[in-house]
């Protein structure tokens, strides 16, 4: 596999944005939109990640408009039932129609203070039901001013992928997304970001072969939006992005995913 038949994938990160009706207005836009891009031939596979609580209204909104946009979840715990007050399981996402989970998403890292042992254990479990998991990964600011950048994405990818199966892999998605880049308007350089993609791709090669890691497709975020999602997502390790602030605007979004199938 290359990068020119890897499938780009948009996500929308939508963090704690929204309200059950504007959430509901959101996906509505974003689904007419995608089903257009769709119609015209374009190949690109979007995902939206609401809040766990408006998780069903946004799965019926999806359905409703037969929509294949994937919902995906912002996180999930590792154990399948039991005493984990908060927490809520895969079977429990599977059940209200979520395809896809973020795991290791910067804020859990660094805001809630997850580490990498529990981050592993919830890629493993969601990759164990089968689901897909999009690991995040990426440096701080100081980190990268110290020339840290690869070797903490090489660490948190080896630590987040430890003992998972290369049978596995198809539903495995990585984004890179640079700590100091979230949300801060900043976005790495499209050289930048393809460097920190091609060392993330040689290290998945390293961990189960060049052939599959050709196969697995890398995603940047990080301030992207309309204005720079092209030149970022033409680089050959970009396979996509996963966007958070210009996600919760459906025409942003929607220009994100039209520049990510060429247009
Ligand atoms: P941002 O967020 O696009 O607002 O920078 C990206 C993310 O955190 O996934």
């Amino acid at each position: 596999m290359t990068a020119s038949n890897r499938v780009p994938i948009i996500g929308g990160n939508w963090k704690m944005n929204t309200d059950r009706t504007t959430g509901i207005a959101l996906a509505k836009a974003v689904a007419s939109g995608v089903a257009s891009l769709q119609a015209q031939g374009k190949k690109v596979e979007v995902a939206v990640f609401p809040p766990f609580v408006y998780l069903p209204a946004i799965s019926e909104t999806l359905c409703a408009a037969g929509s294949n946009i994937a919902l995906g979840a912002q996180d999930v715990y590792h154990a399948e039932k039991g005493a984990f007050t908060g927490e809520v399981s895969v079977g429990m996402l599977r059940d209200v129609g979520v395809k896809t989970v973020l795991v290791g998403h910067s804020e859990r890292r660094h805001v809630i203070h997850e580490g990498d042992d529990l981050i592993n254990l919830k890629v493993r479990a969601v990759l164990h039901h089968a689901m897909r998991c999009v690991l995040c990964v990426g440096e701080k600011l100081e980190q990268r001013e110290t020339g840290q950048t690869n070797t903490i994405n090489e660490r948190q990818v080896r630590l987040g992928l430890r003992d998972v199966r290369p049978d596995e892999l198809d539903r495995l998605v990585i984004a890179y997304e640079p700590v100091w880049a979230i949300g801060t308007g900043k976005t790495a350089t499209p050289q930048d970001a393809q460097d920190a993609h091609r060392h993330i791709r040689l290290v998945l090669a390293d961990l189960f072969g060049k052939d599959a890691a050709a196969g697995v497709r890398i995603q940047y975020g990080g301030s992207v939006n309309a204005a720079n999602a092209k030149e970022l997502m033409s680089q050959p390790d970009i396979d996509g992005a996963l966007v958070g602030g210009a996600s919760l605007k459906d025409a942003d979004f929607l220009q994100i995913v039209s520049a990510a199938c060429g247009g």
